[in-house]
């Protein structure tokens, strides 16, 4: 679905972003792009979504040919993503409801069906009661949420984040990678997530790309079962099943557990009302 193969990537001031990347997302995997500031992670996100193009190597996305790929193809093609970039990029002069609809009317889904979609990915985002404010008059939050309901309207076959939980408090950003995982287990979304949040990459089974100074420093697998492990739990199974690599990231690091325990708690009661609400 996404192949990165010896991709190799020098600004045009010189500065090398990328040497020789190489990695493989099949579809339906979720994929944590980690890794310090400056490493090349937003530059292997703005490759895929073609704003950048390699200065050497190949790039594959769903079968199209990035480098080979026309100018007048790139539109079509980015239309085929769902994007969270860092920075939001929502449009100031349109309300929450405009900015979501706007990324169908785009693709000229008929009108019926913007008024049933977006309503229905606000209120799963929690922002039925959001939908006439303007990007300014909302929380910085809630502003995230629009970039991803925006992201998630097209029902796309991947979706691309680049630190979609930055500027959101820890709580909210648990939310919404248990969203995204969901949307990534039902649906059989491709999901690639760059991101500085160490207690997220631990909390959540993925799989990890670590980029450092513009190389894959570890690719370490999810382990086995899908189900949600600690920190602890994350690092001593990779640590058994793969001996000779070093780990994704350094662990020690992870805040407290209240905050998973609190998470978990909540979890669970919603799991228990929800289901003495059902008849
Ligand atoms: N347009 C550009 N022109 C020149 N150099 C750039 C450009 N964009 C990024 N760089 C440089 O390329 C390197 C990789 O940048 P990139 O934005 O990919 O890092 P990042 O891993 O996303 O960092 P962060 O976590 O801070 O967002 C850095 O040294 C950065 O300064
Ligand atoms: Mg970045």
């Amino acid at each position: 679905m996404i192949e990165f193969t010896n991709v190799s990537k020098t600004y045009k001031n010189g500065t090398p972003a990328l040497q020789n990347v190489s990695f493989k997302v099949e579809k339906g995997e979720f994929v944590f792009i980690v890794g310090s500031s400056g490493a090349g992670k937003s530059t292997i996100i703005k490759t895929i979504l073609r704003e950048e193009v390699p200065s050497s190597g190949m790039v594959m996305v769903n079968g199209s040919n990035l480098i080979r790929m026309r100018r007048r193809q790139i539109p079509k093609y980015r239309r085929s993503l769902g994007v969270v970039f860092q920075d939001f990029r929502l449009i100031p002069n349109m309300s929450v409801y405009d900015n979501v609809a706007f990324a169908l009317r785009v693709t000229n889904v008929v009108s019926r069906e913007v008024r049933s979609r977006v309503p229905y990915v606000l209120k799963l985002l929690g922002l039925a009661g959001k939908a006439k404010s303007m990007p300014d008059q909302i929380s910085g939050g809630e502003q995230q949420r629009v970039a991803l309901a925006r992201a998630l309207v097209n029902n796309p076959a991947i979706i691309i984040a680049d630190e979609p939980t930055g500027n959101i408090d820890p709580e909210l950003s648990f939310e919404i990678i248990d969203l995204l995982s969901e949307i990534n287990i039902q649906g059989g979304t491709t999901i690639l997530m760059v991101t500085h949040e160490h207690e997220l990459v631990s909390y959540f089974n993925k799989r990890v790309i670590n980029i450092e100074d513009g190389r894959i420093r570890s690719d370490t697998r999810a382990a086995g079962g899908g189900e949600l492990f600690t920190g602890a739990d994350v690092m001593a199974t990779h640590a058994r099943e793969l001996p000779s690599r070093q780990l994704a990231i350094d662990f020690s690091d992870t805040t407290p557990r209240s905050l998973m325990d609190d998470y978990e708690a909540r979890k669970r009661r919603e799991a228990r009302e929800a289901a003495r609400r059902r008849p």
